[in-house]
Parts: C-alpha cells; sequence; structure tokens
C-alpha cells in the first residue's frame, strides 16, 4: 500500500517530503497529488506522459504472458539474488516496474521488506499496485529527476527498463545495490528473423555500463537461460508486450507465425548484474561530515 513507501517519497515539485490526506499526498509547500480509486499516486508533472510508456495493450500482453509464468525462473533468481542482500526490512525501488510481477516475487522471499513501483504507464502501475500488499505504486517519469528521498532505498531492481545513473545512484543507499536485468543477443532466438522483429543490440553490457557511467561500479553478472514452449497465441502475445509491438505490422506477423510449425519452442535468455553505488569521494565526504556534526 501507498502507506508503505510514504516516507521514501519525495514532492516532484520542491524535493519535501509527502505526508498523507484524505485523498491526496501532499507536501509543506502545499503541491497536492490526488491518491487514485486504484491506490496509487501519479506524481508526473508538466507534460503528458513519456512516449515511451507502455501502452494498455502492451500491459495487457505483458500480465496474461507472466501470469503464465514464462519468466518465472528469471523472476525466481532476481528474487533469490536481491533478497539475499537486502537488510532486515528492507525498502525496494522497482524502477519501470510494469506490473508489479518482478516486485511482488522479491517482496515474497522478504517478508519484512517493502516495494516502490515506479512507472511512467498508468496502466501499468494501476496492476501494480494490487501486485502484492507491500507494494506502494507510483506514476513518474524515470528521465527526470525521481520523486524519491535521497539514499530511501536498499536496492533496485530494473527489468528491461530504462537506466536513469545518476538518480538510482542518488535515492540509493552507499551499501544498496542495484539489479539489472537486459536480453542477452540468445534471447527470442529463430523468432527475431523469422518473424522481423527487433534485434537486440549485442553491445548492450557496453552501453549499459555507459548509461550507469561513473555512478556505478559492476559487482558481477550471471546469465538466466530459459525456454517457453508456444502456441501461436502465445508467440503473439509475447510479441505485442515488447518493443517490436510498435514496429511490426499485425498482418505481416500473422503470415509469417502461420508458417512456424507449432507447438514453437522459444529461449529466453537474459543478463542479470549487479552493481554497486561508486564513491564520489568529495560529495560523500561532504555528507559524512554533515551526518558527523549533526
Ligand atoms: C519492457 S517494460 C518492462 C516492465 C517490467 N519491468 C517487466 O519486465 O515486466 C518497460 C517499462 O518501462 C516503462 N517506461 C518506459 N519509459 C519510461 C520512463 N521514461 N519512465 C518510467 N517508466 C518508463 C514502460 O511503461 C514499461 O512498463
Ligand atoms: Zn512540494
Amino acid at each position: 500500500m501507498l502507506t508503505d513507501v510514504l516516507d521514501l517519497l519525495a514532492c516532484p515539485v520542491c524535493g519535501a517530503g509527502l505526508a498523507p490526506e484524505e485523498r491526496a499526498l501532499r507536501c509543506a509547500s502545499g503541491h497536492a497529488f490526488d491518491i487514485a480509486r486504484q491506490g496509487y499516486v501519479n506524481l508526473l508533472t508538466g507534460d503528458a506522459r513519456p512516449g515511451t510508456a507502455d501502452t494498455p495493450e502492451m500491459i495487457r500482453a505483458r500480465e496474461a504472458f507472466l501470469g503464465a509464468g514464462h519468466f518465472a525462473p528469471l523472476a525466481d533468481a532476481l528474487a533469490a539474488q536481491a533478497a539475499e542482500a537486502l537488510p532486515p526490512a528492507g525498502r525496494i525501488l522497482d524502477a519501470g516496474a510494469g506490473t508489479g510481477y518482478y516486485l511482488a516475487r522479491l517482496l515474497d522471499r522478504a517478508p519484512g521488506a517493502v516495494g516502490l513501483a515506479v512507472d511512467a504507464s498508468k496502466h501499468a502501475i494501476r496492476r501494480a499496485a494490487r501486485a502484492h500488499p507491500r507494494i506502494g505504486a507510483v506514476v513518474a517519469d524515470l528521465w527526470r529527476p525521481l520523486p524519491v528521498r535521497t539514499a530511501a532505498v536498499d536496492a533496485i531492481i530494473n527489468v528491461f527498463a530504462p537506466r536513469n545513473g545518476p538518480e538510482y545512484r542518488r535515492v540509493l543507499t552507499p551499501d544498496g545495490l542495484l539489479h539489472v536485468v537486459t536480453p542477452t543477443s540468445r534471447h527470442l532466438g529463430r523468432l527475431i528473423p523469422e518473424l522481423g522483429l527487433l534485434t537486440v543490440d549485442g553491445r548492450k553490457r557496453e552501453r549499459l555500463d555507459r548509461a550507469l557511467g561513473a555512478h556505478f561500479v559492476h559487482v558481477a553478472t550471471t546469465t538466466v537461460e530459459t525456454e517457453a514452449v508456444l502456441d501461436r497465441d502465445e508467440v503473439l502475445t509475447l510479441v505485442a508486450m515488447g518493443p517490436s509491438a510498435r514496429h511490426v505490422s499485425a498482418p505481416r506477423l500473422h503470415a509469417r507465425l502461420a508458417e512456424l510449425p507449432a507447438p514453437i519452442r522459444v529461449p529466453l535468455s537474459v543478463s542479470l548484474a549487479t552493481y554497486r553505488p561508486a564513491r564520489h569521494p568529495r560529495r560523500d565526504d561532504a555528507r559524512d561530515r554533515r551526518a558527523r556534526s549533526s
């Protein structure tokens, strides 16, 4: 519930803490944000939602595909790794949470922890808000300053979603860990050429390290490989939940799919990389001095 994560949140306008009112959150300067009927709060400011937010169709497809358990081995590996490093009563941010599937699996393994789900899509966040009793869900843009207090979370999970190095570094405690899941070049295998899907960038790791830049230090990477055995409708759902949904025309997809013998065996292959915050000598020393003198 939102109340579980209230002390992690910051006003997106002025950065102050947010206090609950009957149907809103409000900061001391009077900036107020309505709590939706479904229990989430929208902390987007200014313009409309980012163009990269998932559409309702993509979210529906994602919910169906994840709900069928095809990515369960990945969710389990991520949950085991992240839970092991969490302190008791850990606070977790899922940056680009989608429907909250991965965060809910992690909370199942971390009984004292709470989870903050952030996504730009309100259709996703509505689902995330009810994915687990200890999830608080917020609509926000990961490319803007996050509406999260500095050094407020013990872990960040980031599954196939945007990576904002400076902001993830700011909101993570100095001992916290960032867990990033990205597809490998083996992900979806022959489906990519056969259905004309977007290719996975082979230099993703390099780009990933660059995106996290000076803010994080790579700790370890493992690979999780599994295989889904799918009928044609399930393949359509898999395509509809991913980036190719915006690029491949439906008639072409149906025509190509009709030529593949079913059931279709699809490799699912992802990297699970862990990072710790880099130390920023001058800034961290100043913070330590302030902490000692207060
Ligand atoms: C491929 S989905 C992954 C969702 C979830 N992590 C999962 O694996 O099921 C990418 C998610 O990032 C969200 N997203 C894209 N751009 C965003 C942005 N600028 N700020 C916040 N969320 C964003 C989308 O709405 C979508 O839910
Ligand atoms: Zn404010």
